[in-house]
């Protein structure tokens, strides 16, 4: 039997030259020019499209520009406009300008972030950016980051350092040995933990049976009176921005009774942490640096795009422990590497992308950027209030809670929203209660889109008003 033999040149199609690139760029420039006017949620018939991307895997190659004209037809239709202002589910940040176009740039240096005699310069922007982050979410300076993958990675290994470091200080020696037969760790959670910080716990070993979850208030915040005893085998799960309410825990008290007994307090501040950057709303995190680790993202708040979180962990012994690895072809350098500090050894050089959203926007930018999605959070509630609907949170950053009434209702009214494709606004429930969220975290928000979003709102809740009424 006969084997075809393909040559580089003819499975690429060409080389990665400047008119493909251009080619690229061109379709995202089209892509991003109607982003802020076409509908939030793909249509029906997007979707339905999608399947011409599938298929059996042809046999030939298919050459780049063709891959890319099947792409950008098919695909980019059916993308969720979250580039644009009017996206408000989950807590999903934009992509800067220099996030974007430095993506591109990152994307054909090709980097493993592994090591440093992978990539310098990767290297670089990623030690400049945890600096640069660390100081800006007043966080201890001798300390150890890593930038991963999102926040729930980033709840991971700081979690994975403390428990090394209540294991070591037991006597213990995980790495060695193993969690079986380890001295027991209790965990404590409040009772709006994010399902992230579960996840990372289940990950590394902690059943739910080593979980205690303790009552919250009524925004969502741990309340210190109602945490069990706690030792030095304990750690404590804190957040700085509870994903419905925007509530921050009362972290000054929590990490003071927890130090006192030498258990160890980790921080999940996915979005709120970056509160910090402003002066107007810096005071919501007072406490927080007193922790032991932290978890935040740079793709939420900061807009650095998907995706980028980002770890720090006070004990710099403690996450390298946890996360080291070498062997004879692998060998750190003397110097920080980002593989001895993360859970993945080789890695996208995320911290590029970081270091550029942070040197654009500056501590200025940041600020204004952090306050004006508040504002425009604020708004949402201040003029959903005036039409007569229930806001069930303090909106104390840039996150609202709206009930229209019954649970079906308010259902019916998230659907209806979603399905008019002027914004995009998910659902949850609020201890019992069935409410929309909005969720503004992105740079390309605008007062324009605010007020349009605002008008869809409304306009879709009436008529749900109307046809239950009708209906009755
Ligand atoms: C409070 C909180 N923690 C953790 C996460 C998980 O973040 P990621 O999706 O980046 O892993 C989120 C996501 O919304 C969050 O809001």
């Amino acid at each position: 039997m006969g084997t075809t033999t393909i040559h580089s040149r003819q499975v690429t199609g060409a080389s990665v030259d400047a008119d493909l690139l251009s080619e690229a760029m061109r379709r995202a420039a089209a892509y991003l020019a109607d982003i802020r006017s076409r509908r939030v949620a793909p249509a029906a018939s997007s979707l339905e499209a999608l399947k011409e991307l599938g298929g059996p895997l042809p046999d030939r190659p298919t050459a780049p520009a063709e891959v890319l004209d099947l792409l950008d037809r098919v695909g980019s239709p059916a993308t969720v406009a979250n580039a644009g202002g009017r996206f408000y589910g989950f807590v999903n940040g934009g992509a800067l300008p220099a996030a974007v176009a430095v993506s591109w740039l990152v994307s054909a240096w090709d980097q493993n972030a592994a090591l440093r005699v992978m990539s310098p310069a990767a290297a670089a922007c990623e030690d400049i950016a945890i600096e640069w982050v660390r100081e800006i979410l007043g966080l201890p300076v001798d300390g150890a980051g890593a930038i991963v993958t999102g926040a729930t990675m980033a709840n991971f290994s700081g979690l994975a350092a403390a428990r090394h470091a209540l294991l070591e200080r037991a006597g213990w020696d995980l790495e060695q040995e193993g969690l079986f037969g380890a001295p027991p760790l209790t965990v404590i959670v409040g009772d709006e933990v994010h399902v992230s910080v579960e996840k990372a716990l289940r990950l590394l070993g902690f059943g739910r049976q080593r979980v205690r979850r303790v009552p919250v208030d009524g925004q969502g915040r741990l309340r210190p009176e109602a945490l069990p005893a706690l030792d030095d085998r304990t750690i404590v799960c804190i957040q700085a921005g509870n994903v419905n309410t925007g509530a921050f825990d009362p972290a000054e008290e929590i990490c003071r009774r927890a130090h006192d007994a030498g258990a160890w307090v980790h921080v999940d501040g996915a979005f709120g942490l970056w509160a910090a950057s402003s002066p107007l709303y810096r005071h919501l995190t007072a406490g927080f640096g007193d922790a032991d680790s932290w978890a935040t993202d740079g793709h939420k708040w900061p807009n650095v795009g998907y995706d980028c979180g980002f770890v720090f962990v006070r004990d710099l012994h403690a996450l390298r422990s946890a996360m080291a690895l070498s062997s004879a072809y692998f060998a750190p350098g003397e110097r920080r590497e980002g593989s001895q500090f993360s859970p993945e050894m080789s890695r996208r050089a995320r911290g590029v992308e970081l270091w550029a959203t942070l040197r654009s926007l500056g501590r200025q930018g940041l600020a204004a950027l952090i306050e004006r999605t508040c504002l425009h959070a604020q708004r949402f509630a201040a003029g959903l209030r005036a039409s007569g609907y229930q806001v069930l949170n303090d909106v104390v950053i840039n996150q609202v809670l709206v009930s229209f009434g019954a649970p079906a209702l308010t259902r019916a009214v998230i659907e209806q929203v979603q399905q008019d494709g002027t914004c995009w606004c998910g659902g949850t429930e609020w201890q019992g209660q069935v409410a929309m969220r909005i969720s503004v975290s992105s740079w390309a928000t605008t007062d324009d889109d605010v007020e349009a979003s605002l008008a869809a709102i409304r306009r879709v809740a009436a008529a749900c008003i109307d046809s239950n009424t009708g209906a009755a």
